[in-house]
């Protein structure tokens, strides 16, 4: 959450760098946005709402060589101009990812030394105190160290102090890039800021100060003593952030899950099962595994639970990383944690996984983006191949985490030997046909009758049984993130007792029927809303004739991939909806892609 880039270099165009930064980085929050930049003194423009409000406000004929810009999530303090970033303190100005935890305590021992404050914010206080200790020591990297020691909580910062043309940054559980260009050096909250204009980069590690002038970066630790750096070239394919001509990302990401599921799973399956077994690693040794994520992510631990249960015979327990973080866990030498995570950032999966780490459990991250936290993290890493997910609705990302447990589910069945050779064959086919079934079923059927059927609703329910019943809650999730429609998933026969009663005449219900032995059972459940006045709507694999008011067929396939074909339509449903309620699909309000803090 939150946003930052800075910039020292040679050339003049600073502001329309660090601009550019904030839009790529946009997906990271959009409440309001911010740049510092020198020239002669430190300058701050700011301004509530998106970058384009930002880009308005600033002259870029400006001659400056340094700058910080911040776009934010806001967690401390309301959205408006005064809480928004750069903050300001004495001879100090910062941007900051994160939350200052101790800040009101720190507030007090401020103001009891003199220091006055203007905002709500966290950061004006860590602001403030980098100020207090630059004050005491005279030295800003001491300074720094002194921060570190007595703040709790996480923070990327990009510091400037009146008296330097230096750029400092420090990072604690919020990501932080340093990346160096022809032209100058930079930091950012992630590579996809900068991409355009640096060359290589590096993750800054914590406990590190990194100081950027505009031709050299140096690290310190926390003595003070150099360290060393370690710069990798920026893969610049990743960041292709052209809608190549869809209204929306989400559309165009829609759109690619047929090549992400194939770049996501052939590196496994280069010689059919044998390679899976090769290149996946040993899952018989665990008697146990827990899955761990959120949002999304968490959906599909559920459906990754359904089919390793099923097929591969193992307990599989799937908990909310902000749950789990916190409670007993009831894990042993042969229990493996899985966490999953688009970002590879979000922070209660990251501290989730850091507990399994500290009480010496293996642990296996599914991430889609490289050299994020998590994946440098796991034991193992077993990456999806999703390239860069811009929409903060994911969709892409789903269906590729989807795959890739079904592919663990694949190879521990296998393993065990409960599945025979006729099957696996049949399996192996399915997955080759896959891409082209995904791009019928996103082309082949009528989305928008749907949505105009159901989109001035105000409640819509999906219900489902099983796996559908893991679907239905990511149904039920991205319809109300895009379209701020409330609706609720049900497991089907779960509806009697209780929540029937808020279904009405012209209540849409989608019922996601796949699961062969429950269809006629979720048939029934479906019978129950109708006759209660409910619009229904099917999604099945099944020809089965009911009493559907709308009706989508999915091709059917083997159990192990039919999600990847059932999420399809609950995908472009809400899409639909959301485009006639005409809601800001990529950004919906409130929310942002990467949730760094917990
Ligand atoms: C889903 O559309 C959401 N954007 C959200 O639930 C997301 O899946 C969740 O925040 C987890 O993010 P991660 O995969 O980056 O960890």
């Amino acid at each position: 959450m939150c946003g930052i880039v800075g910039y020292n270099g040679k050339g003049n165009n600073t502001l329309r760098i660090l601009i550019d930064g904030l839009k790529a980085l946009e997906y990271r929050g959009y409440d309001s946005a911010g740049v510092a930049y020198k020239n002669n003194e430190i300058n701050i423009v700011k301004s509530v709402g998106k970058i384009n409000e930002l880009e308005q406000k600033i002259d870029f004929d400006i001659d400056t060589c340094m700058g910080i810009g911040h776009t934010r999530w806001a967690t401390h303090g309301e959205v408006n101009l005064t809480n928004s970033h750069p903050h300001h303190v004495g001879d100090v100005t910062i941007v900051h990812n994160g939350i200052i935890e101790n800040f009101n305590e720190i507030k007090k021992e401020l103001m009891n030394n003199g220091y006055k404050f203007n905002t709500t914010t966290d950061t004006e206080i860590a602001c403030g105190l980098i100020d207090y200790y630059y004050k005491e020591c005279n030295d800003i990297k001491e300074a720094l160290v002194k921060f570190m020691d007595k703040v709790k909580g996480s923070y990327a910062l990009g510091v400037m102090t009146k008296d330097s043309d230096t750029i400092y940054s420090v990072r604690k559980d919020s990501p932080l890039i340093i990346a160096k260009g022809e032209n100058g050096n930079f930091i950012a909250s992630d590579t996809i800021a900068v991409s355009k204009y640096a060359d290589s980069v590096m993750y800054l590690e914590e406990n590190i100060i990194a100081e950027i002038t505009n031709d050299s970066i140096t690290l310190f630790d926390k003595d003070l003593k150099e360290v060393e750096s370690n710069f990798k070239l920026i893969d610049k394919s990743v960041d292709n952030t052209d809608k190549c001509g869809y209204d929306h990302y989400m559309l165009k990401e829609i759109h690619e899950q047929p090549k992400v599921f194939r770049d996501t799973v052939s590196p496994y399956l280069e010689n059919g099962i044998d390679s899976l077994i090769d290149t996946m690693p040993d899952f018989t040794k665990y008697n146990r595994i827990d899955i761990v994520a959120c949002g999304s992510a968490y959906h599909t631990g559920l459906v990754g639970k359904s089919l390793i249960e099923e097929f591969a015979d193992v307990p599989v327990n799937v908990e909310v990383a902000s749950e789990y973080r916190y409670k007993k866990n009831f894990y042993d030498d042969k229990t493996l944690v899985i966490v999953v995570s688009q970002s590879g950032e979000t922070a209660d999966t990251l501290a989730a996984l850091r507990k399994a780490k500290d009480d010496n459990i293996d642990t296996l991250a599914i991430v889609n983006v490289e050299g994020s936290t998590m994946a440098r993290e796991a034991d193992v890493l077993l990456k999806i191949k999703a390239g860069r997910e811009i929409a903060v609705a994911t969709t892409k990302a789903y269906s590729a985490q989807v795959a890739m447990l079904s592919l663990i589910a694949l190879n521990l069945a296998n393993a065990k030997g409960n599945i025979d050779k006729e099957e696996i064959k049949e399996i192996l086919k399915d997955i080759k046909e896959l891409p082209v079934k995904i791009e019928n079923t996103i082309l082949n059927s009528d989305y928008t009758n749907i949505a105009e059927a159901i989109y001035k609703n105000d409640n819509i329910f999906f219900i489902g049984r099983g796996i559908d019943y893991a679907l239905s809650m990511e149904g039920s999730l991205k319809l109300k993130e895009i379209s701020y429609i409330n609706s609720q998933a049900y497991a089907a026969g779960e509806l009697k007792h209780g929540t029937i009663s808020l279904i009405e005449e012209g209540t849409p219900v989608i019922g996601i029927l796949t699961e062969e032995d429950l269809i006629l059972k979720t048939i029934s459940n479906i019978e129950e809303v109708k006759s209660r006045g409910a619009v229904t709507i099917g999604v099945t694999n099944s020809d089965i004739n009911s009493k559907f008011d709308y009706k989508i067929e999915v091709p059917k396939v083997h159990k192990l991939l039919q999600p990847l074909l059932t999420v399809v339509p609950l995908q472009l449903i809400s899409y639909e909806v959301a485009k006639l309620r005409e809601c800001s699909i990529d950004q919906p309000k409130n929310l942002a892609k990467s949730v760094t803090v917990e």
